[in-house]
């Protein structure tokens, strides 16, 4: 990793950022296959999608990490969140980890009552992420996806 994780800070994704680096967002998963994230999915309208959606640089740096986040009823959902590889299982605080304090953050100040996402059954890893994190796992009502709560 080129800076320690302590300079990197989190911003709000707008739309005009999303669309200006869209193909460096993309990248960050260019080695996962399960990942089929167009430009189309980044920034396809959802409910306060840019109020809530995040990135994480250093201070004069490029994104590193980023999330997609949407208001769903009194809940705030995490649609998509990757970690540059270089950058991921970066110790503590992990970006991973900062972005999602500050989804957490950010659904407190919107008086949600939970924060949810769904993970694919082929990506055991994130699933642990989340567990460790403190989510809960609850019924997905759909095969080969995984639903999780983190109850504010
Ligand atoms: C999941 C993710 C956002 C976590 O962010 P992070 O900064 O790496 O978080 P941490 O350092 O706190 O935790 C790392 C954990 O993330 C998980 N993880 C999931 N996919 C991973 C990947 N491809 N590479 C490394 N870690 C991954 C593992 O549980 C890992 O724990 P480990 O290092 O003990 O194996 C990040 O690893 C990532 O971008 N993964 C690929 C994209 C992804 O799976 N997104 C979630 C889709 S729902």
């Amino acid at each position: 990793m080129a800076q320690p994780v302590s300079t990197f800070q989190v911003h709000t994704l707008t739309e005009a950022f999303a669309k200006a680096h869209a193909a460096t967002l993309l990248g960050f998963s260019d080695d996962l296959a399960w990942d089929d994230w167009t430009t189309d999915n980044l920034l396809y309208p959802l409910p306060e999608k840019w109020r809530h959606s995040r990135y994480v640089a250093a201070p004069d740096g490029p994104p590193v990490a980023y999330a997609i986040i949407s208001r769903k009823q009194d809940s705030l959902h995490l649609h998509h969140i990757v970690v540059k590889p270089d950058y991921r299982s970066g110790g503590a605080p992990s970006l991973g980890r900062l972005l999602v304090d500050d989804l957490v953050a950010s659904a407190r100040a919107a008086g949600c009552a939970r924060v949810t996402l769904k993970v694919m059954a082929e990506n055991p890893r994130a699933a642990s992420f989340y567990l460790r994190y403190g989510f809960q796992e609850k019924p997905s009502g759909a095969a080969g996806v995984r639903a999780f709560e983190f109850s504010l």
